[in-house]
């Protein structure tokens, strides 16, 4: 049965926003409410797009039980509420990620159990330990690592991440307050009967997302070639080998459709989200990619000391969600990128002074 309402926490963010707005034209007849604290820089710009997309937007902290409680009476909630750096916590307290990632889903499961709502929950790939991922057997094609498949590895299969992959080792504050997060909605669904779907998603991008150096790479390289403002390949020696898949905030939009509507049946489940390795692509590609987009090409600078966290490799094996909801992604990365590349150039000019 399709929900008559749904909650989106982190309803301004790039994920959320897309996400919202994607279902709102999808179920004309549903009423979406994007909650959200505005706490990323940029997240302000949703808010005329959500009012024109029909979505109702609540100021909000999903750390606030009573905020979430106060915003809507929701059959759905999809948790899209973070701080979504790898490197979040690491340069001081650690507080203000594990009260959001950590807390804001806790209160996001009381309100789903108060109501007996179901979940959708924006995961992350940084759930598998970054200290695992660096033992990985590499090799370097050309630009670009690649998984020695001459060896078998637990937890990989065709080159891609599986959900099987080993947990046991670090994977940085953001990764843990995720997978904590996973945990307490597995025990949700089995004490309270609620239904519950994980998303661990890869790199995502697309329109509207304010790209960082740790968070949201692609809009960041594309909008850094605009500006010809200078880059550094950083870690692994400082060649830009590392890769990782990518998918379209559109297609995840569509996928969510799609769990929303076989919620019920599904009941609970994990799911590795991304591009696959046909949409993978190492640093030094995603260059080559931007100068033809953009037209400029200067020297990117060589910083070969690993940052904390920093993995030289992620490549999603989505074989269980594709199966499981009938789905694929159907932007490749020419797609992707030429699509986010049109965005940057059209919002070059704010993007300049938010990111
Ligand atoms: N973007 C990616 O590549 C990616 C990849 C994997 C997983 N994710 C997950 O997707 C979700 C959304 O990430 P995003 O990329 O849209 O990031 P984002 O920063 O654009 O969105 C997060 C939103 O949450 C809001 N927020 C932060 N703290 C809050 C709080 N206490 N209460 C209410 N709102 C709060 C922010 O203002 C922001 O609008 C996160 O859970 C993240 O872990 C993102």
């Amino acid at each position: 049965m399709s929900p008559r309402t749904i909650l989106v926490t982190g309803g301004a963010g790039f994920v959320g926003s897309s996400i919202a707005l994607f279902l709102k034209q999808a179920m004309h007849e549903v009423d979406v409410v994007a909650l959200d604290n505005l706490k990323r820089r940029g997240s302000e710009l949703a808010l005329t797009r959500l009012a024109s997309g029909g979505v109702r937007f609540v100021h909000g902290d999903a750390r606030i039980l009573s905020d979430i409680e106060g915003s809507i009476d929701a059959e759905l909630v999809i948790d899209c509420a973070a701080e979504p750096s790898v490197l979040a916590g690491l340069n001081g307290s650690p507080q203000y990620v594990i009260d959001t990632n950590l807390g804001g889903t806790l209160n996001t499961l009381e309100y789903c159990r108060h109501r007996g709502a179901g979940l959708i929950f924006v995961s992350t790939s940084r759930v598998y330990p970054f200290t695992r991922l660096k033992q990985l057997p590499l090799r370097i094609d050309e630009n670009r690592y690649s998984v020695d498949t001459s060896t078998t590895v637990p937890g990989i299969r065709d080159g891609g991440v599986l959900e099987e992959f080993p947990l046991e080792g670090a994977r940085s504050i953001y990764g843990a307050s995720k997978l904590s997060s996973e945990i307490m909605i597995r025990e949700y669904v089995e004490a309270y009967q609620l239904n519950a779907v994980i998303n661990r998603c890869g790199v995502l991008t697309g329109p509207w997302q304010m790209g960082k150096t740790d968070q949201g790479i692609v809009v960041y390289w594309l909008l850094s070639h605009h500006l010809q403002r200078p880059l550094r390949y950083i870690g692994f020696g400082g060649n830009g080998y590392q890769v990782r898949d990518i998918l379209h905030v559109q297609d995840l939009a569509s996928l969510v459709h799609k769990q929303i509507e076989q919620l019920e049946t599904t009941r609970y489940g994990i799911f590795n989200v991304g591009g696959g390795l046909d949409s993978s692509v190492s640093l030094r590609e995603l260059t080559g990619r931007c100068r033809e987009l953009t037209g400029t090409s200067f020297e990117i600078g060589h910083d070969p000391e690993d940052r904390q966290g920093d993995i030289p490799y992620f490549v999603t094996n989505c074989d269980r969600v594709k199966a499981a909801f009938d789905w694929a992604p159907e932007c490749g990365l020419d797609t992707l990128l030429a699509d986010t590349n049109e965005w940057v150039v059209e919002y070059r000019d704010a993007l300049e002074k938010i990111i």
